[in-house]
């Protein structure tokens, strides 16, 4: 490789070593088919392993729901739902026709509270659910005296039942160092009945969990519920006796078969054996909250993705082959260079704008990151560009490896004869936002099971997927406890 001392000012030169600089950078971010069978293969052996010992790297973690839902569920319930930048409140009406409605309203969550006493953070959220029923007002549901509340948390607890959960650890720059081993469904109770708010709360789900129950809502059953938004991760419906480190009892009743297992695919492969970081990945890795924790999703997410291209951009600018090696005080900010900015990017290039004159990526660069203008070049701007499309292409590609690693280990890939479609659902700005992201994910998918297979999956949007997720929670929950059936670990 060029070195930056070696690389000369004359223009020629610049030119070639950038050109090798970015071969280079392209040849690490790309995946080959065998890559992607490698890791494929590794989840499969890394969800037995998970589901056999606690406490593994990637805890595969049982959810005590037991079944999914049909689109028969009835009921109005309130939602709680804490995980990304923004917490909201909502009442969701379940009709029982595979359709809701849903009133929500959204609160932001400041750093300050992201990092603080955990007990600020949930009185907060307290706050939030006075004020929602304030301004909105609820009913209780059929045969309830108090409002019942489904808890969407989408971080990493380790629960026993389905209304009871420790934190494990916090992601996505959550850090409220005193909240780790503290049952988060106690902690909103708590704050809720200091402020004597008549709300119970009875169900505590994954987003994934959420998602993969509204999709089964929805359209009658899904197999997998996946989040590709500021994090990354699944839920499926796993065969109890496969779920080896947990013994589960019902109260004396024949036992349920099945439970939603959340797998928490961030953490996959944190050893980093079979993962192929490159050094922009070590360097997000070093300088983010938790080292060496969710290396799968640094890689994939939205609150990341920015951060890996922004490392690849202060590479190529330190060895002056990018913007005449200036950068600006945003480029050099951690998590300065937003997610939501490569979409623009992408959006730039399907637009077909030439790299001169004006367009969408010369003004990300200029309005947005802050760079003077007169050390944008064409060159610039299409390497930038390249830049983009290749994180985000690795993205989408190891994505693919997680949807296809939960397939082949539910068994749910091979066509049985029938040419059965299988059911995704999906929630997330990346999912939901990030031109391409499903097209590329496609593509590797294609790779790793087939063609036919691929075609017979069908990605759908479980849009308020963590809002009717709590709900459906609250009611599997409610049905639980009437039936007498409370599932707990033992
Ligand atoms: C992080 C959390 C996980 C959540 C995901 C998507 O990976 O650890 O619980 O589901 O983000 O929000």
């Amino acid at each position: 490789m060029t070195s930056a001392a070696s690389s000369s000012p004359q223009a020629g030169a610049i030119g070639a070593s950038l050109s090798n600089m970015l071969d280079e950078v392209e040849a690490q971010f790309t995946l080959s088919k065998d890559k992607l069978l490698e890791l494929t293969h590794h989840f499969s052996e890394l969800y037995t392993y998970g589901l056999g010992v606690k406490g593994a790297d990637m805890p595969m973690i049982p959810s005590f729901v037991t079944g999914l839902p049909d689109g028969k569920e009835k009921g109005t319930f309130l939602a709680m739902d804490l995980g990304g930048t923004n917490l909201r409140v909502c009442e969701v009406k379940l009709k029982g026709d595979h359709t809701f409605e849903i009133r929500q309203q959204k609160y932001r969550v400041s750093d300050a509270l992201k990092k603080g006493p955990v007990a600020d953070l949930f009185e907060y959220m307290a706050e939030s659910v006075e004020r929602f029923l304030n301004e909105f007002g609820t009913e209780t549901d059929a045969g309830e005296d108090e409002l019942l509340m489904g808890f969407t948390f989408s971080f990493p607890v380790e629960q026993t039942t389905i209304d009871r959960g420790a934190l494990l650890f916090w992601t996505k720059g959550f850090n409220c160092p005193d909240a780790p081993g503290k049952d988060v469904v106690q902690l909103l109770q708590n704050a809720l009945d200091k402020k004597h708010i008549k709300v119970r709360v009875n169900a505590l789900v994954n987003d994934t969990v959420g998602t993969l129950l509204t999709r089964s809502y929805q359209t009658g059953g899904a197999i997998l519920g996946a989040i590709f938004g500021t994090g990354t991760n699944g839920a499926y419906l796993e065969s109890i006796e496969r779920i080896k480190k947990i013994k589960v009892s019902s109260q004396g009743q024949a036992g349920p078969t099945h439970m939603v297992i959340n797998t928490e695919w961030g953490s996959f492969d944190n050893a980093r054996t079979v993962l192929p970081t490159t050094q922009f990945d070590n360097f997000v890795d070093r300088t983010a909250l938790r080292q060496r924790h969710h290396l799968f999703e640094k890689m994939i997410s939205g609150m990341y993705l920015g951060e890996v291209a922004r490392a690849v951009i202060i590479y190529l600018i330190d060895n002056l082959v990018l913007f005449s090696g200036f950068s600006s005080a945003t480029l050099n900010t951690q998590y300065g260079l937003d997610t939501a900015y490569m979409s623009m990017i992408e959006a730039d290039i399907d637009n077909g704008n030439p790299t001169s004159g004006s367009n969408g990526t010369r003004e990300v660069l200029t309005q947005k990151l802050g760079l003077r203008a007169e050390h944008v070049s064409d060159v610039d701007v299409e390497t930038v560009r390249r830049i983009v499309r290749f994180v985000g292409t690795r993205a989408a590609r190891l994505s693919a490896t997680a949807v296809a690693g939960t397939l082949i280990h539910t068994g749910n890939i091979q066509d049985d004869g029938t040419g059965k479609q299988v059911n995704v659902g999906v929630d997330g700005s990346l999912a939901e936002l990030y031109p391409h992201f499903e097209e590329r994910m496609r593509i590797a998918l294609r790779d790793i099971v087939g063609e036919d297979a691929e075609k017979r999956v069908k990605f759908g949007l479980a849009k308020d997927g963590s809002g009717v997720g709590a709900a459906l929670g609250a009611a599997a929950a409610k049905k639980q406890r009437t039936a007498g059936h409370r599932v707990e670990a033992n």
